[in-house]
């Protein structure tokens, strides 16, 4: 019980010994508990906070690449919409209760176009209870070939607005993790992260005709279907050396992952050898032979993690 004399306040039974500060805080949520009992108002209409909606980059793979406030919105989300390439280790840490709508879009198996995607996530913002949070989670960063744009302009033309959590890109570090440096000192100035979704020289392909030509790195996301043409394409019509270094890196930061080095000239025959597919980032030029190659998958107890030596990290 909490009495109020003038300025002085006070308390009797369990306030006891508590100071001044304590009383007012411990008064103003009696009032609110008592307001919300009595009143036909409900705690939510009282506290009046709007639906908040976050697109949030989960990392390249392995789920402790994802960053601390990615992290925690995970955990707190009452709705998670994701997509195929992210760790699902990640979903585990999700309370308990969430709801989780799997939207992935498998290569030449699409099973949600993005219009499809961008509905779901309004639908579910209207849905939601005030002050829900809804965690849309994106591999890698949402804004590198992740349709994060779309998504966005798709909240606000709803009238949601949408906050962006960027995430560690599969274009940086998959190549890093497995030793290889996208800039280094005189011999990449400058980096490129290309599209290989359409084969060069096909209507929607990207501009493989204007790319720095010296001392620069190329990076070629969902590359894996077109890396016969592109290979081809960089060494008959760019004028590339058949024998600037070419790295594959398949699911690279999870235990599949598989790395191959090659050239240029021999790159179609080790794709056909190792058999690559999707998800690959592919880096060409010499930053793919400065370096030795790192392993990050670690053997514990016998078996291979990525996870090195601590139990679970997050
Ligand atoms: C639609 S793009 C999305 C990229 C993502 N937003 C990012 O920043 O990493 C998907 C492509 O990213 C690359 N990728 C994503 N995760 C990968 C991984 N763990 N290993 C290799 N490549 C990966 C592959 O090229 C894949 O086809």
């Amino acid at each position: 019980m909490v009495f109020q004399n003038g300025n002085f306040a006070f308390g009797v039974g369990v306030g006891v010994g508590v100071g001044v500060v304590g009383f007012t805080v411990l008064q103003s949520s009696l009032r609110k508990l008592i307001q919300t009992l009595f009143s036909k108002k409900s705690l939510e209409d009282e506290v009046s906070v709007e639906t908040r909606v976050y697109l949030v980059g989960a990392g390249p793979g392995c789920a402790d690449l994802i960053t601390v406030r990615g992290l925690r919105l995970v955990r707190e989300a009452d709705v998670i919409v994701h997509d195929r390439l992210i760790p699902v280790d990640l979903l585990d840490k999700a309370k308990f209760g969430a709801k989780i709508i799997n939207v992935g879009k498998a290569p030449n198996k699409v099973r949600f176009k993005q219009v499809d995607i961008n509905r779901i996530l309004v639908e579910e913002a209207r849905k939601a209870a005030r002050g829900s949070l809804i965690v849309r989670l994106k591999g890698g960063d949402p804004f590198v070939f992740g349709l994060g744009g779309d998504e966005v302009i798709a909240l606000q033309n709803a009238n949601i607005s949408c906050e962006i959590v960027p995430g560690i890109t599969s274009s940086i570090a998959v190549p890093a993790c497995v030793g290889i440096p996208v800039t280094q000192k005189i011999i990449a100035t400058s980096f490129t992260v290309i599209s290989g979704h359409y084969a060069p020289g096909t209507q929607g392909a990207a501009d493989w005709d204007n790319l720095p030509k010296r001392n620069s790195t190329l990076v070629v996301l969902m590359g894996a279907r077109n890396v016969n043409s592109i290979c081809s394409y960089l060494v008959e019509s760019n004028g590339w050396s058949d024998s600037t270094p070419v790295a594959f890196i398949q699911s690279g930061t999870t235990v599949e992952e598989k790395v191959v080095t090659t050239t240029l000239a021999k790159a179609q025959h080790e794709a056909e050898k190792m058999q690559l597919k999707s998800p690959c980032v592919i880096v060409i030029g010499q930053v793919c032979s400065v370096l030795p190659r790192l392993n990050y998958r670690k053997k514990v107890n016998n078996k291979t993690s990525v996870w090195g030596n601590a139990r679970d990290p997050l």
